[in-house]
């Protein structure tokens, strides 16, 4: 069965697409069968984290009733589809973000995971991904701004019937003015807190280069992070926190 999985923030700039991309990369490397999809109709920029800025047919087309998915729908690494969205503004044009549930339905059954990386404000374009998903993964910044509109993003899922996995805390640098851990937890209704994200440059030195930062810099502490997290959805959780002793004793046992 496909799991439809929907990072949201309600507040712009929490990280939402770096993720999509970056946790779509790390859940291809644990060989699932993964599809990133850019439910930005207004301001797409999946294709930019990609490497891939401009497709010939993008979701834009599907909406429109001009393509199938399946026209729209690009390898990047083996494992890892993208569904682009049209950047030209007359993409826009006889689009509507109401469409997009049952545009997606022809993914359903051929892929294991698809990531929806959504649209910043609770409008008609996030509510559509929202709809969408099975899932809900809130992505939020320690600061209270982010927070705040994690929250009404967690409330609106809920009366949705999305199920809310849990917030991933992006962007921890560990500065005295940034919100602490638990201040955030408490503020969401102690919601599971699936992933610190920490600050880190070689997130921006791989945006520049347009390619995830799992592949440019594996060893960064975001990359590590990343991995944890795709881990930790897929239920790999305990294996990850062993020790590497533990883990061999396990496999001699
Ligand atoms: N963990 C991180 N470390 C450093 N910079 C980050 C991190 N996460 C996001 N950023 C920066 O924040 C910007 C906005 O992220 P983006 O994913 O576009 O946000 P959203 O999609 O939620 O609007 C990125 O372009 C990147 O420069
Ligand atoms: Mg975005």
């Amino acid at each position: 069965m496909t799991r439809i999985i929907t990072l949201c923030s309600g507040k712009g700039g929490a990280g939402k697409t770096f993720l999509t991309a970056n946790l779509g990369a790390a859940l291809a490397e644990y060989r699932r069968d993964v599809v990133v999809v850019d439910a930005n109709l207004t301001t797409p920029n999946l294709g930019f984290h990609l490497g891939v800025p401009l497709y010939p047919t993008t979701l834009h087309d599907v909406l429109k009733g001009k393509a199938k998915i399946s026209d729209a729908l690009y390898e990047h690494s083996p494992g890892l589809k993208i569904v682009p969205a049209g950047i030209a503004l007359r993409d826009l044009q006889g689009t509507d973000a109401r469409d997009f549930p049952n545009a997606l339905l022809d993914l359903l059954g051929n892929t294991d995971i698809v990531l929806i990386d959504s649209a910043a404000g609770l409008g008609r374009e996030a509510l559509a991904s929202l709809e969408t998903a099975d899932e809900l993964v809130l992505v939020t910044n320690p600061e209270l701004p982010a927070v705040a509109d994690a929250l009404k993003a967690a409330k609106l899922a809920e009366q949705l019937g999305t199920r809310v996995s849990g917030v991933v805390l992006n962007r921890v640098a560990g500065k005295k003015h940034e919100m602490k851990q638990h201040e955030v937890l408490t503020m969401l209704d102690h919601m599971n807190l699936l992933a610190e994200i920490p600050e880190d440059s070689a997130v921006q030195q791989a945006i520049a280069r347009r390619m995830p930062v799992i592949h440019h810099a594996p060893r960064s502490k975001a990359s590590m992070a990343i991995r944890r997290l795709a881990g930790r959805m897929l239920g790999y959780q305990q294996r990850l926190k062993e020790p590497w002793y533990a883990r061999m004793f396990s496999f001699l046992r």
